[in-house]
């Protein structure tokens, strides 16, 4: 794509004027406390449960609960920042993510990146996963037993993150999580509760790149959950 990304993106979104003042401070590793003569924090320790990254990582890669093992290129673990205060779960890799092995790279992510920065995050700040980490072979609808057999690894992913808020990016992700049939018409604008975690329901990229009308609207979905997110600081 020749064109600049962020301009491009602000208006392939159908929006004049897309940044919030106040930047998200990324999740920062506690200073150590000098001033009051406490030892310093170990140098450039590896963030808590990296380990456990690891091991649920070989576990993914190894996976064969589903027929989706046998199609699939690779696994597509997740992908950001390991301590990061927002978790976006997407439904599943399409072809690029299945070719690269990183979530929301293709058309969709590239949009889903411009959302984000459009926000105030990079999406290195972030944690971004899918429900699925095996492409569905065309692309197709998650089936339900592929869901609940790749469950028990996002809710690894969740327990690992302990993210403060939670995007639900698409219908079916939303549904999933929310355990619910509504439409995603119903479930955007309204702050959720997956468990203790405060959840947002926002519509996919890829839906957006197809629905003109739709690419403003999206807008007030990112701020709202900003709105969500910042009250929880409060
Ligand atoms: N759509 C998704 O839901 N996830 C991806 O990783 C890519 C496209």
């Amino acid at each position: 794509m020749a064109e600049p990304d962020h301009a491009f993106y602000l208006r392939a979104m159908g929006v004049q004027s897309w940044r919030l003042r106040r930047a998200p401070e990324p999740r920062l590793a506690p200073q150590p406390v000098l001033a009051q003569g406490l030892p310093p924090a170990a140098p450039a320790a590896a963030p808590a449960g990296a380990e456990a990254w690891e091991a649920l990582q070989r576990r993914v890669a190894a996976c064969q609960a589903c027929e989706l093992c046998a199609t699939r290129t690779q696994t597509v673990f997740g992908v950001g920042d390991r301590r990061a205060e927002w978790l976006l779960i997407g439904e599943a890799p399409g072809q690029q993510e299945d070719l690269r092995g990183e979530p929301f790279v293709g058309p969709a992510g590239l949009l889903l990146t411009e959302m984000l920065r459009a926000l105030g995050f990079a999406r290195e700040q972030v944690y971004i996963a899918n429900m699925l980490k095996c492409r569905p072979p065309g692309n197709r609808d998650p089936a339900a037993k592929e869901v609940l057999a790749c469950q028990p690894f996002l809710l690894e992913q969740i327990a690992l993150l302990r993210p403060k808020i939670i995007l639900a990016v698409g219908r079916i992700a939303a549904q999933n999580l929310l355990n619910t049939q509504q439409p995603l018409a119903k479930l955007r604008g309204v702050r959720h509760q997956w468990r203790d975690i405060p959840l947002v329901a926002v519509p996919h990229p890829a839906y957006l790149l197809r629905s003109l009308t739709e690419k403003a609207r999206a807008w007030e979905d990112l701020q709202f959950a900003w709105t969500v997110y910042s009250q929880l600081k409060e």
